[in-house]
């Protein structure tokens, strides 16, 4: 097997506290690192550097875990720049926009939604992700959904059925029998071959008793639950997804002291959209409250057409620096090993012997060039091992 000599890397960030410095990044400077197939096979300093088959210089450039983008909304047509144009004249976002996009989503034909994501994940590779979790939910009848989540597992390992976006509008005043729906024969169609289930359980949206029934009827076959939680109201989502053990909850802008502590206490990590927050002007979620509450923070773009339509998570971290008070070395930490505990995955967000060789190349002398250098493209590679 052909092994490769990723060499003269200026500032290496490991994501492994026990490489480097000692600390959460586990930086390691003048470093090296060999990649062999798909994982890593050494990473050091690099004049300790084994030889290899193949050698290629970083001319110094600093080097991260690719970007784990743990929630995006990529199965679409169209797009609502109207929407935002207004928003940002002050018409407050709503969960209804999602009706609009339904519409044009419904009427697309496979390969227009198709061309479509794929433009999108090509965005996110040439931004440094390297993992991205892609939901359904703007079909929301059982061919619509199925036919988006094929296209989402043919771009990802990570494919979330959303059935439970919204109510669509020919179920309007029978969303008993929509829930039914969704909870029943549609996830018995979509469940093949997908890894979550997602509910956006808000207002507008899903109650939390909707959103128990729905992940539950998931979980039993086979699906592992994440939900939409307190980005537009506190409506007890937060817990139930502790109470459901699901690996996130994401948004959790409006959150309670008790919200908080039931985070802390659990497995469950809280994703924060930078981006959404920033495309709605909302009030931004207060990550640094959960992170010194001993919370695991994951950030992800959320990229959608309603409320954000960035596929960058550089922006996205400069956001949560600027504006949710991270660090930035918390920030990158948040979106490649806390994208990684959000989808409940141990392979990636680290490079570390045995761990896959994912990895986005800055062209700047430190990391923390991501944040200070908003809006810059800095990412020079991304490299994905291909499995
Ligand atoms: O995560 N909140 C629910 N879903 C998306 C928005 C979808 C839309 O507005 O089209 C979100 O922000
Ligand atoms: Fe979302």
């Amino acid at each position: 097997m052909t092994t490769t000599l990723i060499d003269n890397i200026g500032l290496l960030v490991t994501n492994d506290q026990s490489c480097g410095d000692g600390s959460a990044l586990g930086v390691v400077r003048d470093a090296a690192m060999v990649i062999e197939a798909d994982r890593v096979a050494w990473v050091g300093q690099r004049a300790h550097a084994p030889s290899a088959d193949e050698r290629v210089d970083l001319d110094r450039q600093t080097v991260v875990p690719g970007f784990v983008d743990s929630h995006s909304h990529l199965i679409f047509a169209s797009d609502r720049a109207d929407e935002f144009a207004s928003r940002m004249a002050g018409t407050p976002y709503t969960a209804g926009g999602i009706g609009a996009t339904l519409i044009a989503t419904r009427e697309a034909s496979d390969s227009t939604l198709r061309t479509n994501a794929s433009r999108l994940v090509a965005e996110m590779v040439s931004s440094g992700t390297t993992t991205v979790e892609i939901k359904s939910g703007y079909g929301l009848t059982t061919d619509d959904e199925v036919r988006g989540l094929a296209i989402a597992q043919s771009l990802t390992p990570e494919s979330t059925f959303l059935g439970a976006h919204v109510v669509p509008i020919e179920y309007q005043g029978r969303r008993d029998d929509y829930v039914s729906l969704v909870a029943g024969s549609m996830l018995d169609a979509c469940a093949p071959g997908t890894r979550w289930i997602d509910v956006f359980c808000d207002r507008g949206a899903f109650s939390v008793d909707e959103a128990r029934l729905i992940l539950q009827a998931g979980v039993a076959r086979g699906l592992l639950p994440r939900l939409h939680a307190h980005q537009l109201d506190r409506t007890g989502a937060v817990q139930l997804g502790v109470e459901l053990d699901a690996a996130s909850v994401d948004h959790c802008n409006h959150m309670s002291k008790a919200d908080v502590e039931a985070l802390a206490g659990s497995a469950t990590v809280a994703t924060v959209l930078p981006g959404a927050d920033f495309s709605t002007r909302s009030v931004y979620a207060d990550a640094r409250r959960m992170i010194d509450a001993g919370v695991v923070v994951a950030i992800a773009t959320d990229c959608n057409p309603g409320s954000s339509y960035t596929t960058s998570m550089p922006f996205c971290i400069a956001v949560a620096v600027r504006d949710m008070h991270l660090t930035p070395a918390e920030a990158l930490w948040a979106a490649t090993a806390g994208g990684a505990r959000a989808l409940r995955r141990d392979d990636i967000g680290v490079l570390a012997v045995g761990k896959r060789a994912d990895f986005a190349v800055i062209a700047a002398p430190s990391y923390v060039h991501v944040a200070y250098r908003p809006g810059v493209a800095l990412v020079t590679a991304t490299w994905k091992s291909v499995t």
